[in-house]
């Protein structure tokens, strides 16, 4: 167990702590406007590396928490790692980022997750990305209008630390939270050149070291990191289903969904 350094930052100073789980970048954007918008300056803990062995965070600053959603739940791995972090105390926005489809029970488990941690939760966002498999749905997102939205809510976020409101946010979702679907494994095409990259950045180490061709599907998370990292291109699922995918979530995905603050 690590405490982080920082951690011991003056409260004045509103330092950030962005706890981030963001496979594809998508998550990473909005944490950063939410994190710029709330803080002089900010600190990455970063719960997609795969040997995050947790910290201790003291009351002094804010935490942003920010994890996408993979069919309405928040990404195991990231859950699990987020519980090896103690908070004493520590003020936290949750962050829910999602593909123009729903965020479902994604937040609440995430603030759930974030109490038993020792944070306390004062607001809750719903924001949207593009879409990590079907990228037609909310592509170039978080946009201009995204980032205006967030900085208004990290305002009235700000507004609350100021008047040091104690009321707990509404955060919205289902207890239990709705069972995880199955998701779909790349594969390493004819063009990988075999540089490693995917295997290095695999949040859950399920690609082979020695042989990247080789994926662990029992591991794979399904994250769609190695996919957009290879150089090459050569990491791809299945064109077919992506169709299949992109298909069946265009009724749901097709018109453009707005941020939310819950607070
Ligand atoms: C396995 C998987 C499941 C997903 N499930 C959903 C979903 O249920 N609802 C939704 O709106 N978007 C869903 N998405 C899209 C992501 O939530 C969205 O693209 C997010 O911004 C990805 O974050 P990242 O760019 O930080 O990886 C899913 C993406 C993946 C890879
Ligand atoms: S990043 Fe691409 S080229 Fe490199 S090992 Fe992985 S699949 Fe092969
Ligand atoms: S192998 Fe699976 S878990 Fe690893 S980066 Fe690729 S999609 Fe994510």
């Amino acid at each position: 167990m690590q405490t982080a350094p920082a951690c011991k930052a003056m409260v004045s100073k509103m330092k950030i702590y962005k706890l981030l789980f963001s496979p594809t970048g998508g998550t990473a954007k909005v944490a950063d406007i939410l994190a710029n918008a709330l803080g002089t300056e900010s600190e990455t803990i970063d719960l997609s590396e795969v040997s995050f062995e947790g910290c201790k965070l003291d009351r002094e600053g804010v935490a942003v928490i920010a994890m996408p959603s993979f069919g309405g739940r928040a990404p195991k791995t990231a859950i699990d790692r987020l519980r090896m972090v103690q908070a004493d105390g520590m003020k936290a926005v949750v962050a829910a980022v999602y593909g123009n489809r729903e965020q479902e029970d994604t937040l609440i488990e995430m603030a759930d997750t974030a109490k038993e941690c020792g944070f306390e939760v004062i607001a809750g966002i719903a924001a949207v990305a593009e879409h990590s498999i079907a990228h037609q749905y909310a592509a170039g997102r978080p946009d201009q209008r995204d980032a205006e939205q967030l900085i208004s809510f990290a305002e009235m976020i700000l507004k609350k630390l100021k008047d040091d409101s104690a009321a707990a946010p509404n955060i919205p979702g289902n207890r239990p939270y709705k069972k995880a679907g199955p998701g779909m494994v790349p594969k390493a095409s004819a063009a990988c050149v075999s540089c490693g990259l995917c295997a290095a950045k695999c949040p859950v180490g399920a690609i082979d070291k020695s042989d990247p061709k080789k994926t662990d599907k029992n591991t794979c998370i399904n994250c769609m990191r190695c996919v957009s990292v290879c150089p090459k291109k050569a990491r791809t699922v299945s064109p077919l289903m992506v169709k299949a995918v992109g298909a069946a979530l265009k009724k749901a995905c097709s018109q453009r969904k707005e941020n939310q603050l819950f607070d």
